[in-house]
């Protein structure tokens, strides 16, 4: 089987990696698959979200780091993926997930998406909001890895 695990990964953080672990063991194939779109307003290049993860999944040899443009069941269709995991965090994720599920299973019916419910520690964990305590001078080691904390204090500092 394999599985997408698609985001924006703006960057990554202890929670995506604990979703990626878990599928790791489960599916054949796991393919990261990086955002790329040019609306949205990242902080991180596609260049640097994707390098972060690969660095950070080199150990797990059926994970691939990918970046995508356009509809994700496009992408999905093109790299065979029967499967789209999600973490899902609390109760506030699960209406936009759902519709999403809704929208590509109604553009795609093959593909199917599966939720991880996220491990507790990090149910409250988000891209954004590790940013914006970095952006203040907080804490963030218990967010993400010392790598993209560096990477993240780095891009504060430049700014
Ligand atoms: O980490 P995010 O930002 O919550 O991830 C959202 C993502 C990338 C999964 C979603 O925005 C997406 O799939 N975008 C690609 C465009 C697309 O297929 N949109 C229709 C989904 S219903």
């Amino acid at each position: 089987m394999i599985a997408i695990y698609p985001g924006s990964f703006d960057p990554i953080t202890y929670g995506h990696l604990d979703i990626i672990s878990r599928c790791a063991s489960k599916f054949d194939k796991v393919i990261v698959a990086v955002l790329n779109n040019k609306n949205k307003n990242v902080v991180f290049s596609i260049e640097d979200r994707v390098a972060m993860i690969k660095e950070l999944t080199d150990k797990y040899p059926n994970i691939e780091v990918d970046s995508f443009n356009g509809l994700l069941i496009d992408y999905a269709k093109v790299k065979n993926a029967d499967i789209i995991i999600r973490g899902l965090r609390a109760v506030s994720d699960y209406e936009y997930e759902m519709q999403m599920s809704l929208y590509n299973k109604k553009l795609y019916p093959e593909i199917e998406t599966m939720f991880l419910v996220s491990k507790s520690t990090y149910s409250y964990l988000s891209s954004s909001i590790v940013k914006e305590i970095a952006s203040y001078g907080g804490d963030i080691s218990s967010f993400v890895p010392p790598t993209v904390e560096k990477r993240i204090k780095s891009k504060i500092v430049n700014k």
